[in-house]
């Protein structure tokens, strides 16, 4: 990312992650999905799995700093990354479950992995999602520490991910949120997306068009 990408606040700084920021991007990630399968599986996969967006030119991993401390972090794609990231982590997974046996009781998941192994080897297509305009990014994920939430921190790393986007010729964005997570849903609705009501499952899906 250019400098003019960046985004300032008073003490807020939204910055591309590099090195030295990984670490604490990956903490902020324990903290933030300390509930969630993908933050139960240790600091191992939370470093590989963001170091997996920083890493590449076409996906992109922000961090919030507050304070001059990473307080928020932001990873996304273009839509089709699932993939590839199932394939370059699936041994960072396979030995972060090994580890903790207890997790293989989670129904949860056991449904994300079979679900990403069908989509490693092509039995599962990723959502299409035709109505939207292409080409569409995906933010993946995004987490505030406890410290620094309600700060607006969010709504700050959607809008410098929103600019990213623009910058890159994205005409959609798309993301996905746990139904019952309200404080996902609020974030989404304050940075202008709208859901995209289909049935009644687990998630909901949030666009926003890029004119
Ligand atoms: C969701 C999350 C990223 C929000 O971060 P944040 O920096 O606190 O969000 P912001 O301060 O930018 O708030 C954005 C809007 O959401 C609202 N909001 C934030 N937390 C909320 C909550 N717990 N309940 C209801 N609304 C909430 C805010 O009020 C704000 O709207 P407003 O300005 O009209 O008041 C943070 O709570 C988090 O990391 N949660 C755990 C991980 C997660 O669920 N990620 C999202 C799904 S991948």
């Amino acid at each position: 990312m250019g400098g003019s990408d960046i985004e300032h606040s008073d003490q807020i700084e939204i910055v591309p992650i590099s090195g030295e920021l990984l670490e604490q991007a990956a903490e902020v990630h324990l903290e933030a999905f300390h509930d969630r399968a993908s933050g139960r599986l240790g600091r191992r996969y939370a470093v590989a799995f963001i170091r997996w967006f920083a890493d590449r030119p076409d996906t992109v991993a922000l961090a919030a700093l507050v304070d001059g401390k990473v307080g928020g972090y932001l990873v996304g794609a273009p839509l089709g990354y699932q993939r590839d990231i199932n394939r370059d982590l699936f041994w960072t997974v396979f030995v972060s479950t090994l580890v903790r046996p207890r997790i293989w009781f989670s129904f949860n998941f056991i449904r994300i992995v079979l679900g990403r192994l069908q989509v490693m080897i092509g039995s599962k297509q990723q959502s299409t999602l035709p109505e939207l305009p292409r080409p569409t990014f995906c933010e993946v994920g995004i987490g505030v520490s406890t410290r620094a939430r309600g700060r607006g921190v969010g709504v700050q790393m959607l809008k410098a991910f929103e600019a990213e986007g623009r910058r890159r010729g994205m005409k959609s964005i798309i993301s996905s949120v746990y139904r019952e997570n309200t404080a996902g849903r609020a974030l989404f609705e304050k940075g202008g997306y709208s859901a995209m009501e289909k049935g009644a499952g687990a998630t909901v899906k949030y666009c926003l068009i890029l004119k």
